[in-house]
């Protein structure tokens, strides 16, 4: 396969430290709880979690959107986080926003189990693929809509250990 790199192991560890101190910054006073989405925001979630100077506890939920490359549209959860949303302030961690579908639904799923607020921070944002009316509170890249792996981004759950994350030519 022809990969070319977009963002070099630095460059993402520079970034996770940036956002960890926006993160801190916003949520200093009041513990949160994270819900990391998976299976792609596992790396990310594990650096920007040991970045956090906050109190916070943290759970993941599994939502199925994508086939191959391309967006399906729909969304499911495949994996519920058994913890009480009631009165907390949740920050989702994704790996990459693209049609913005998975976070939408995400959002008012948590929302609906009684959050207080609900905050979205990722990693990448595919900024012009939106679909639907949704913006991060926090985020690390807007790239171009290419389609990328490594760091947890796969490719039918290939590629996802790369340490950088690499553009696929010809997508
Ligand atoms: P959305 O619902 O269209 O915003 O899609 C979000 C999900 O699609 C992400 O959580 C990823 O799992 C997947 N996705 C979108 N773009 C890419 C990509 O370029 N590489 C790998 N996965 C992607
Ligand atoms: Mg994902």
């Amino acid at each position: 396969m022809n990969m070319e790199l977009l963002l070099s192991e630095r460059e993402i560890s520079e970034k996770v430290k940036e956002i960890a101190s926006d993160i801190n910054r916003t949520f200093e006073k009041e513990e949160i709880l994270v819900i990391g989405v998976l299976k792609g925001a596992l790396f990310f979630m594990a650096d920007l979690l040991r970045e956090l100077k906050i109190r916070f506890v943290y759970d993941f939920i599994q939502a199925k959107s994508y086939d191959g490359m391309e967006s399906s549209g729909k969304v499911s959860i495949i994996k519920e986080p058994h913890c009480d949303f009631k009165d907390k302030n949740v920050l989702i961690v994704e790996d990459i926003l693209d049609t913005g579908n998975t976070l939408l639904y995400l959002k008012e799923y948590i929302k609906k189990k009684g959050a207080k607020g609900v905050y979205i921070c990722t990693l990448l944002d595919k900024k012009k693929c939106r679909a639907v009316d949704i913006t991060p509170e926090f985020r690390g890249f807007i790239i171009e809509d290419r389609f990328v792996v490594g760091y947890g981004l796969d490719f039918n759950e290939r590629m996802r250990e790369l340490r950088d994350i690499f553009v696929i030519k010809g997508c």
